[in-house]
């Protein structure tokens, strides 16, 4: 049998330059063995292997660049890595084992004790309890401002802060922050901002082309996008990501290559998926307006949202996640949760599938009432992370709910 070198069958990334991100999902960072095989390897190996003992010094010297051992190198996960980094215009990624790894691990690879952070209030609960919980014990100081205090961030900043964190659109009330406009502040202070970029993903937003030093992502959200596991990256410069890699080398936070596979066919399509969420949350948003137990709708695309400009200017899309409020209180929004079929009743988000959650007893549970009323989760509201099926079955099951809150004898038909 003849093999191929695998640099005569593959496109250089050098010709991927300037190609569109439709095209880097599909392309960018494959790698293809002797095997000439179609779709990516999975490579299953907890170390590799050498030609000799010299050869082995020099790998683990870094006089010459390989695989070593998969706590910190594989090449499935490398080609995640590459795939990834071309489609958010970063020079380089790292992933890790989930979302949390990966920000946790950014914050103890650039933070050390005696700094300062500002973070978004209207972050993912997680990241909350990260800094004021775990980095607090380190010395690292954290502030909490609104996302959209512009102002508030202004006054938060001190002549330590090293990193202001955010999260836009926010979960689950989708307020929007101008990315450039908080690069500038950081970048005036000499810090650093980290975005993450989970709800856009690189398809609707690309922070680092609007200033940002580092995004990260939950892999498991949209960039899988079937619900199927948990892995997480970082992306940025790659004088930044030197010392996040030499972190999740000394701590071992890795993403199995199992894993990265799967994110990486998930990337293929995520461009279609992304158009495909946006449109169907779009016109969910549109029908939701006009139920009369509808109280509020909470989407960016709607031209009364206070940050539609915004998010018009900044993404290319308003994204997937919406959440409304029900005229009434906890209860009616059960009532309307429980009498959907088929809507998934889950706490994840990004799916294929769309999922229906109650957020004041689920991921924003254990806020403090007074900082539920503060973040805007009322016990009425509802957040849909709005799948890609058909509209008009989308439709027909979230108007159960509709029924069920009419005639509330009849909740579950
Ligand atoms: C916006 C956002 N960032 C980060 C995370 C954490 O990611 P993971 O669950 O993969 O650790 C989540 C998880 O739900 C999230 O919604």
């Amino acid at each position: 049998m003849t093999f191929c070198r695998e640099e005569s069958v593959l496109i250089p990334e050098s010709d991927l330059d300037g190609m569109s991100g439709d095209t880097l999902a599909v392309r960018a960072g494959q790698v293809r063995t002797g095997q000439l095989e179609h779709s990516d390897a999975i490579f299953p190996t907890s170390s590799f292997v050498y030609a000799s003992a010299a050869q082995a010094a020099a790998r683990f010297s870094g006089e010459e660049p390989g695989n070593i051992y998969s706590r910190f190198t594989n090449p499935t996960v490398t080609a995640f890595e590459n795939r990834i980094a071309a489609m958010e215009g970063g020079e380089r990624a790292v992933a890790m084992a989930s979302g949390m790894a990966a920000i946790t691990s950014t914050c103890m690879a650039l933070l050390k004790a005696g700094d300062h952070v500002v973070c978004s209030r209207d972050v993912f609960g997680t990241v909350n309890s990260l800094f004021q919980k775990y980095l607090s014990k380190f010395g690292v100081e954290t502030t909490f401002v609104k996302l959209t205090d512009e102002a508030g961030w202004e006054a938060a900043m001190r002549p330590n802060t090293r990193m202001l964190f955010l999260e836009t659109p926010s979960n689950p009330l989708c307020e929007v922050a101008d990315i450039r406009k908080m690069a500038d502040l950081a970048h005036a202070h000499d810090a650093l901002l980290v975005v993450d970029n989970c709800f856009c993903t690189p398809v609707l937003q690309q922070p680092l082309a609007l200033g940002a030093d580092l995004v990260t992502h939950s892999a498991t959200k949209y960039l899988d996008g079937q619900g199927r596991c948990v892995g997480g990256v970082v992306v940025g410069p790659h004088a930044l990501l030197e010392e996040i890699f030499v972190f999740l080398r000394a701590t071992g936070p890795t993403m199995s290559p199992f894993n990265a596979w799967v994110f990486m066919k998930g990337l293929e399509t995520l461009p279609i998926r992304m158009r495909a969420h946006c449109d169907n949350a779009l016109e969910l948003a549109q029908w939701l307006q006009q139920q009369g137990a509808v109280e509020t709708v909470f989407y960016t695309g709607l031209p009364q949202h206070p940050h539609y400009e915004l998010a018009k200017r900044q993404q290319k899309a308003f994204g997937g996640v919406l959440s409304f409020r029900v005229k009434g209180g906890r209860e009616e929004a059960w009532r309307f949760i429980d009498a959907t079929r088929m809507v998934s009743i889950t706490a994840n988000l990004g799916d294929v599938k769309t999922t229906i959650t109650h957020p004041a007893t689920t991921t924003h549970g254990r806020l403090s009432p007074d900082d539920k009323e503060q973040a805007g989760i009322s016990e009425n509201l509802i957040r849909l992370s709005v799948g890609i099926e058909a509209i008009d079955d989308l439709k027909a099951d979230l108007d159960r709910g509709f029924q069920a809150l009419q005639n509330p004898g009849h909740g579950n038909i």
